[in-house]
């Protein structure tokens, strides 16, 4: 079969590179992709993701078996209902559902109708009114806002005036344009993070492994908020029962409040937690696969993804087999991301064939691969623990090490104090 992904990043060539891995996927085709997916056998096509017309089109005369989105953003525009209404088989949620991660305040209401435990939280647009609240809370608090800002939109304040200095950019200053004329504004939960994904079909879900993305850009948890440097799985400070305890109380009411409210979801459900000693609470949901999360937990799969998204297409029982392998995934980033970074420096290759390398942000230029965006690649290394897993990948990365890149050195450090 011939199927299609949507997207162009480093989770993207994870997901395409897995499906391939089943001998019955003769060819992926991923758009628009990126031209380092190319080395493991993706054909890249070049069709915007927010052209459903043509990529309607596309599908329908490669015989596309069906098709899987890996970003937020086409999700919101409708892709999903788009190809469904023109015939053709697709795996993710529809307008309505992906709103879950679309709009925290939706998010947020679903949250408080299905009692799941999130952090206590209001929303503005007005900026006094949003400054008269955080000063009677009080910090540390958290600054959200409300649309989509590629995980930028988070502020983490430490004060007072450093929340109110968020809201003022958000609310005042546009800073994050239409996304943040609202704002949410959530106490501060304290604990570990964790990233709990699903494949889910209505009313029935399978979890995933568990990963720890991290978010900041420096060592130590230092800087500000990324897309995610990097990420492993398993995270063995977490115990099984507060996942469990997360499926229970996060995962099921989510869907079946979904249902309640005529959003039903199919594709994929991520939850963003943090186990506080309350036990786990939310502080994202997401529509799709994470990235770099997914580079971490598709390697930790057995079975067949192909065979998996296809079962639940045709609402059939999958059959979803995890290993006990570690997997770390270190993001390589331009020096200066997220802020203003160099494009277009000559990427270094990496020649361990032990490990797994995803692009993201790169571009062709004589026949070379170039940096042409904030996060670059990552790479992937699996081993029985998370040292051993640790150790490979920045063995392999001793050629990345230069002045126009950027990667954390701590990558499944937290999992090993
Ligand atoms: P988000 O985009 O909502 O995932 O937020 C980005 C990052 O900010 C998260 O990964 C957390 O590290 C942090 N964060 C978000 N909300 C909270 C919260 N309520 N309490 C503590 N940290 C948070
Ligand atoms: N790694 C976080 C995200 O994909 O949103």
């Amino acid at each position: 079969m011939k199927l299609l992904v949507i997207g162009s990043g480093g989770r993207e060539h994870a997901l395409a590179k897995k499906l391939l891995e089943d001998p019955k996927v003769e060819q992926v085709f991923c758009a628009k992709g990126n031209p380092g997916m190319k080395r493991d056998g993706v054909v890249t096509v070049d069709i915007a993701e927010d052209d459903h017309e043509n990529l309607i089109r596309f599908a329908k005369e490669n015989a596309i078996e069906w098709t899987f989105v890996g970003p937020e953003i086409p999700l919101l525009n409708g892709i999903v209902d788009d190809f469904e209404a023109a015939g053709l088989k697709i795996f993710g949620p529809n307008k309505a559902a992906a709103m879950i991660e679309g709009s925290k305040e939706f998010a947020k209401e679903l949250m408080v109708k299905m009692a799941i435990p999130t952090a206590d939280y209001a929303s503005f647009s007005d900026f006094e009114a949003a400054k008269a609240y955080v000063l009677e809370k009080g910090a540390p608090i958290v600054i959200k806002a409300d649309g989509l800002a590629a995980g930028k939109g988070v502020v983490v304040a430490q004060t007072v005036e450093e929340a109110v200095q968020a809201l003022r950019e958000m609310l005042e200053e546009n800073k994050f344009g239409e996304s943040g004329a609202r704002v949410v504004i959530e106490e501060f939960l304290d604990g570990e993070e964790f990233s709990l994904l699903a494949f889910v079909d209505g009313d029935r879900l399978y979890p995933m492994v568990i990963a720890q993305d991290h978010k900041r850009v420096f060592d130590g948890d230092l800087g500000p908020n990324t897309g995610g440097m990097g990420a492993y799985t398993p995270v063995p400070q977490i115990p099984q029962s507060m996942v469990d305890e997360s499926v229970e109380k996060v995962l099921y009411p989510t869907i079946q409040g979904m249902i309640a409210q005529g959003t039903p979801y199919r594709g994929i459900l991520y939850a963003g937690l943090i186990a506080t000693k309350e036990g786990p609470k939310v502080i994202e949901f997401n529509a799709r696969f994470g990235d770099p999360e997914t580079q971490v937990v598709l390697s930790r799969l057995d079975s067949s993804l192909a065979d998996i998204i296809t079962a639940l297409i045709h609402h059939e029982e999958p059959t979803i087999v995890w290993n006990n392998q570690a997997s770390v995934g270190v993001v390589v980033a331009a020096k200066g991301y997220p802020e203003a970074y160099e494009k277009n420096m000559v990427l270094p290759e990496i020649t361990d064939e032990t490990v797994q390398v995803f692009y993201a942000g790169v571009a062709e230029k004589n026949q070379q691969l170039v940096g042409n965006g904030g996060r670059i690649f990552l790479v992937e290394a699996s081993a029985p623990t998370i040292v051993e897993a640790q150790q490979k990948v920045y063995e392999a990365l001793k050629v990345a090490q230069n002045a126009s890149l950027h990667f954390r050195q701590d990558i499944g450090s937290k999992a090993l104090s």
